[in-house]
């Protein structure tokens, strides 16, 4: 029994880290990226290349990015399916941000699958290569320029009101004062990254 929980306590930890390490970071870098598409598309082309041309690009990804997100999604859908999902009862502001927090991972899963298959999965086996024009062709589209904008909320604030709750988890953020802190800084780099991330995506539509 003893075992169990261990275990249990470990896979948590795990789900937790990996929501940080390495897939928030790997969101941060890939909202930066993006921005470069303001410069024009010479400037975001420029700095695509620069990123296809990393030796074993693919392993990488897979290492790095597709295992850790098949890891934190997989157990992440497990964890909203077990949720008690009691924020109708209990109006608190917390309570309504862990229902946001389950509400955004379903809309994050349904939009980076899509994305991910159209922009990288899909593309890899036709052989085409991601472009300022490839992204402009469907960013264009205000149809899809807004679905792209709703994965884009979705995804940062997830990871803005994950950043607060992870600081719980790992006990770096104990008392009330330091939670109240903490809660100031992720609205912060949630304004902020909705910034970047737009701007990515006006960017690209122009
Ligand atoms: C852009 C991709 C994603 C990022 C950057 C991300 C990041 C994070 C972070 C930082 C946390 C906080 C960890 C903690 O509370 O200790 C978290 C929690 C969570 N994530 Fe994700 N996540 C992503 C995608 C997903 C997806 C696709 C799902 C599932 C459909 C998901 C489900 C969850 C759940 C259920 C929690 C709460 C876990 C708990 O309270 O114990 N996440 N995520």
């Amino acid at each position: 029994m003893g075992f169990i929980k261990n275990y249990n306590f470990l896979i948590r930890k795990l789900h937790s880290l990996t929501g940080l390490i390495p897939i928030g970071v790997f969101l941060l870098e890939h909202l930066i990226t993006n921005s470069f598409a303001l410069g024009g598309p010479e400037a975001y082309n420029q700095r695509v290349e620069a990123f296809q041309n990393i030796p074993f690009l693919v392993w990488i990804e897979i290492i790095f990015i597709a295992i850790p997100l098949a890891f934190h999604t997989i157990l992440g859908l497990y964890y909203v399916y077990l949720a008690q999902n009691n924020v109708l009862q209990y109006k608190y502001y917390r309570n309504y941000m862990f229902y946001l927090q389950r509400v955004t991972a379903i809309v994050t899963f349904v939009y980076v699958a899509y994305h991910a298959y159209t922009a990288r999965i899909g593309r890899a086996f036709a052989g085409i290569e991601i472009s300022y024009e490839f992204m402009n062709n469907i960013l264009s589209q205000p149809l899809f320029f807004i679905i792209y904008f709703i994965g884009l909320l979705a995804a940062v604030f997830h990871f803005s009101n994950g950043l607060y709750t992870f600081a719980i988890s790992w006990g770096i953020t104990i008392g009330p004062k330091a939670q109240k802190t903490m809660q100031t800084i992720c609205t912060i780099l949630f304004i902020i990254l909705t910034a970047i991330g737009t701007a990515g995506l006006i960017g690209l539509a122009a």
